[in-house]
């Protein structure tokens, strides 16, 4: 093996098939199971995008008061994950409490299993698995923001939508239908990306023929990471260590000469701007306008074209909806989690599309450490000498 042969960061690797989405870097465009993302945000709720992923066509309307349903079902905050969260440290940072949550609630359903060679669950388990990670996210996150903010839990309203009572157990209060929207369509932009690490990261688990839940929070774990998911909070730190756009011009000279990696900037796949941006930049637009914030966009345009015009580098979607959720009152730290509950829809449709024509992920590697050498006053013995000579043996 060369150094030529080996993939660092397995860029540009082809992994396996998938029929859920397309990233075509060369046309600037993002289907999911064949539509244009930009057109799922502007027609679909996020219940009928998560239909989508999971079961390869929209929703009648029968098919989607199913769906909803079901996730009104299960929108309640079981008391025991309440009790876990409330464990885990309220300076410790929210992805965690996420990642403990969605863990106790897997532990709990699959309780009793009593092998784990059953654990990877037939394709009606899992789809039920993930419409119920889907539902009880949002109570989730909600209560990780509420409880840092010192304020009581709010409980979940049967009149109300995914998003807008999403909106609704975070803050308290009924929001602004362009609020709620610009949310809908931004957990329907984060929905599903392929081969993402997160992603990626899921199927690699789900290829052991472990459970739904272990892949979910190992994908958790990976999106957690400040080139992933982490980007767009990162995004809000610059923009508070900026200040306001007159700054960035100077901002920008000494974050490029520290060599300083700019977040929200740059993607792996698309390299001439990310196909979501301008939908979310839109619907970023529709927050300003609303809760008249005219420095927002005028810090964000100043940011991007200064990047842009030096570096060649444009904006993923982590730019414009790190604002966005802070317009909408998110705090920075919910950020992630935000990505966590719309990505979940994702992650489940990969790890039931893995375990459809599942094999083992399992890479090589090239060795590069020392040369073979051994302990001092080491005599083989029978076994290490049956071993060595059956090495040398050729393979049949
Ligand atoms: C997303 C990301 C990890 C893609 O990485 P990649 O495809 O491996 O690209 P690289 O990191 O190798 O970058 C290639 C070059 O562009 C530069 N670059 C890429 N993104 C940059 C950014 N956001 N700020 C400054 N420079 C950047 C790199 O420094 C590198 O320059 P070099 O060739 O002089 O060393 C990278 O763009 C990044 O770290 N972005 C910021 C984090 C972010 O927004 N993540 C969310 C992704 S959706």
């Amino acid at each position: 093996m060369t150094d030529t042969d080996i993939k660092k960061g397995l860029a540009g690797v082809v992994a396996d098939t998938t029929a859920i989405s397309k990233v075509n870097p060369e046309t600037n465009s993002l289907l999911y199971r064949g539509y244009p993302v930009q057109e799922l945000a502007s027609t679909q709720s996020f219940e009928a995008v998560a239909y989508l992923l999971w079961n390869g066509d929209l929703p009648d309307e029968t098919q989607l008061a199913q769906l909803r349903a079901t996730e009104r079902a299960y929108r309640h905050l079981p008391a025991e994950v309440r009790a876990a969260i409330d464990l885990v440290p309220l300076d410790a940072h929210p992805m965690d409490e996420v990642r403990t949550a969605l863990s106790l609630i897997g532990a709990k359903d699959l309780a009793g299993t009593g092998s784990v060679l059953d654990v990877s669950g037939s394709t009606e388990e899992n789809l039920a698995r993930s419409v119920r990670l889907f539902a009880v996210l949002p109570a989730i996150v909600a209560y990780g923001q509420r409880r840092r903010r010192g304020q009581q839990p709010v409980e979940p309203r049967d009149d109300l939508d995914y998003a807008a009572n999403f909106l609704w157990m975070t803050f308290g209060e009924e929001s602004d239908a362009v609020v709620v929207d610009a949310f809908n369509r931004s957990m329907i932009l984060y929905a599903e990306h392929s081969f993402n690490a997160s992603t990626f990261t899921a199927r690699v688990i789900a290829s052991t023929l472990s459970d739904l839940y272990s892949a979910v929070v190992g994908a958790v774990g990976a999106l957690k990471g400040p080139l992933h998911g982490g980007a767009n909070e990162a995004v809000l730190h610059i923009f508070d260590e900026i200040g306001s756009a007159e700054n960035v011009g100077p901002w920008l000279d000494e974050a490029l000469a520290q060599k300083r990696k700019i977040m929200g900037f740059g993607h792996r796949v698309y390299k001439r701007g990310d196909s979501r941006v301008p939908t979310m930049k839109a619907a970023l637009d529709t927050l300003v306008e609303h809760y008249d914030r005219p420095d927002v966009a005028a810090l964000y345009d100043t940011l991007e074209s200064e990047f842009v015009g030096r570096k060649g580098i444009y904006p993923n979607l982590d730019y414009p909806s790190g604002p966005a959720y802070n317009l909408i009152g998110f705090d920075t730290l919910t950020f992630t989690p935000l990505f966590v509950a719309a990505r979940v829809t994702g992650w489940t449709a990969h790890i039931m599309e893995q375990l459809g024509s599942n094999a083992l992920i399992r890479p090589l590697s090239a060795y590069n450490g020392p040369d073979e050498r051994h302990i001092d006053g080491y005599v083989p013995d029978a076994a290490a000498l049956e071993a060595a000579e059956r090495a040398e043996e050729p393979v049949a």
